[in-house]
């Protein structure tokens, strides 16, 4: 038995809920690991404190992607003032997560919609990881929501709601790297299932869906999200 004790908006929020458990490899983002629940997770706001900056708005990409994906008033809360309500926000974000993994824990149909913005993980080894994951996640939901605008599957607006709430958070729209280099990494990434990927599109605000396409239609997502 294990107890999570985050002390990370970013993992207060996400990682420490759902018993994924992983480690970087061979350059790749969590390659290698199990699932495996904690008995127990707890949650101390006290511990955010004292947070750099950066790494408080790798926790706060990560309640945005929790509000698109199926909660329309916590993404609203991310347009003000929310640090206030910082452990309601927490809270929200826990209730969401734990419903979506006791629906799916092994990851093989609701529970990918957290893969939400996870053209990130491209981004990230991209950059060497000098772009942390919320920051890489931010930028990688600006470009699926676009791309999905772009080719009708979302109406119209949404991306520049959402890139208006994410640089009004102090976080990143986009990246220096190229679609063909995103393209490259994404194939790579353990998430491809053969010829195709699925990729987490936006219906609307508060509500994402599942969209399966061949690995080949992928690099015109990013084509047209960049
Ligand atoms: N962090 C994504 C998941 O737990 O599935």
């Amino acid at each position: 038995d294990f107890y999570n004790i985050p002390t990370t908006v970013l993992s207060q929020v996400d990682s420490s809920i759902g018993g994924k458990t992983a480690v970087d490899f061979m350059g790749y983002k969590n390659l290698v690991g199990a699932f495996c629940q904690p008995s127990m997770v707890i949650c101390d706001s006290n511990t955010l404190k004292t947070l750099p900056n950066d790494t408080l708005l790798d926790g706060v990409a990560e309640v945005i992607k929790c509000g698109m994906i199926r909660d329309n008033e916590l993404f609203e809360k991310m347009g003000g003032d929310f640090s206030k309500n910082i452990e309601d926000i927490i809270a929200a974000c826990i209730t969401i997560k734990s419903q979506v993994v006791a629906s799916d824990e092994f990851d093989r149909g609701e529970r990918q919609l957290l893969n939400f913005g996870h053209i990130g993980h491209a981004i990230e080894k991209c950059s060497n990881f000098s772009i942390t994951h919320g920051h890489a996640v931010s930028i990688g939901m600006v470009i699926i929501t676009k791309a999905a605008e772009g080719l009708g599957l979302c109406k119209s607006g949404i991306s520049d709601t959402l890139r208006h709430t994410i640089q009004k958070c102090g976080l990143p729209i986009s990246c220096k790297f190229s679609a063909d280099e995103l393209y490259r990494v994404t194939l790579s990434d353990k998430k491809r299932a053969g010829d195709s990927v699925t990729l987490i599109v936006p219906e609307k605000i508060g509500n994402c869906v599942l969209h399966k396409v061949k690995t080949d239609e992928l690099l015109e997502y990013i084509e047209k999200g960049l």
